[in-house]
């Protein structure tokens, strides 16, 4: 059991967000999120203490909004804090590159400032495969030079850079990036999962849609690219399997106090498009009709992770595999959908 540790999960309401609350949770940390809901629903706070068996404490706000922030703090023993919140969406990104910075890198400063006034220790940040750009060979290896190809990836970028600089001047700040590639899957239970406002940008959520006949068929976009059947192809991660990893991050940095350290959070496989939908299909029964669309701009043929780095220094590996992420997605579907 750990000792009474209180964890602040900021976007905690969110797909990745609430699934490693009810890790930690189950694990013996105390949680309190704070998030704007602009993204998720107040009710996935519930079903996290529903799903862990303890309640977290919910504070509704944004990072930017400095009242909210320094009452978290200040009524709060935070030991630790994991930092999810911010805007995702990476074609939004390009039509709307100062909402971006703005929310994700500002909001980002607000947070780290309150870090610094109430001498917090630790920071596990939620990035993403995004940073390793166009240009790396694959599979991405966390020593790679990172770019990226839209203002979403550049936020990702500019906030790690931003931790690097703060670790530099505060040693004793413990600093953990996690750099996730395709989180899908839901909890086990069917209670939270991914659940998009509106029309779904990635293809897990969108798949489900068209399986619960909300949408009428899958869009692939493009079948002409460098990989086995043409379509594109990524590493896709059980979320349950990201979340346990967080857990584990944040061990590392209880028994590396001041450490920083940048971990990959993937299986280290490839899959494809068309690789995923048939996978569905023979996970559910459930047929998924697709049409073959042009490219969508900024996709990349494939990309998968070395995830040896978390492997020998987390003692984490991902250990559920296709079918399982997709029974799960569409257990919560169905669940959500009732
Ligand atoms: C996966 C594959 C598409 C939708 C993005 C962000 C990344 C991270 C995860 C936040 C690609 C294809 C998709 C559809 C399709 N987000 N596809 N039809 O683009 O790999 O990564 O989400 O951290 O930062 O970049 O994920 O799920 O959008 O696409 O054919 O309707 O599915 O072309 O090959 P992506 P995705």
């Amino acid at each position: 059991m750990k000792k009474n540790r209180m964890v602040l999960v900021t976007g905690g309401t969110g797909y990745i967000g609430s699934h490693t609350c009810v890790v930690l949770l189950q694990a013996g940390y105390q949680v309190v999120i704070l998030d704007n809901l602009s993204n998720s629903k107040r009710e996935v706070a519930g079903a996290v203490g529903d799903v862990a068996g303890a309640a977290p404490v919910f504070y509704e706000g944004d990072l930017r909004d400095g009242a909210v922030l320094e009452r978290v703090f200040s009524e709060n023993d935070i030991f630790a804090v994991i930092h999810f919140a911010g805007m995702k969406a990476v074609g939004e990104s390009v039509r709307q590159p100062l909402a971006y910075y703005e929310n994700n890198v500002t909001g980002t400063i607000r947070l780290l400032e309150a870090i610094t006034r109430h001498e917090v220790k630790n920071i596990v940040f939620s990035s993403s495969a995004t940073v390793y750009g166009d240009r790396n060979p694959i599979p991405y290896v966390e020593g790679m030079p990172v770019s990226a190809t839209s203002p979403y990836g550049y936020t990702k970028v500019m906030i790690e850079q931003i931790l690097t600089d703060l670790h530099t001047a505060c040693p004793d700040l413990g600093v953990s990036i996690l750099r996730y590639f395709n989180p899908i899957g839901a909890h086990e239970s069917g209670r939270i999962g991914e659940n998009p406002n509106g029309i779904p940008n990635n293809l897990m959520p969108y798949i489900t849609q068209v399986g619960i006949g909300r949408l009428p068929f899958l869009g692939v976009f493009g079948d002409d690219y460098n990989t086995p059947d043409g379509t594109g192809v990524r590493d896709y991660i059980h979320v349950m399997d990201l979340a346990e990893g967080h857990e584990k991050a944040l061990g590392y940095l209880e028994a590396h106090p001041g450490s920083l350290e940048i971990f990959n959070l993937g299986t280290g496989k490839g899959t494809s498009v068309l690789e995923l939908v048939h996978a569905f299909s023979e996970a559910t029964g459930v047929e998924i009709p697709y049409r073959i669309q042009p490219r969508r701009p900024g996709d990349i043929d494939a990309f998968y992770a070395d995830a040896s780095r978390a492997k020998a220094m987390l003692g984490w590996q991902a250990t559920r595999g296709l079918e399982e992420m997709c029974k799960s997605s569409w257990n919560f579907t169905c669940q959500a959908m009732k």
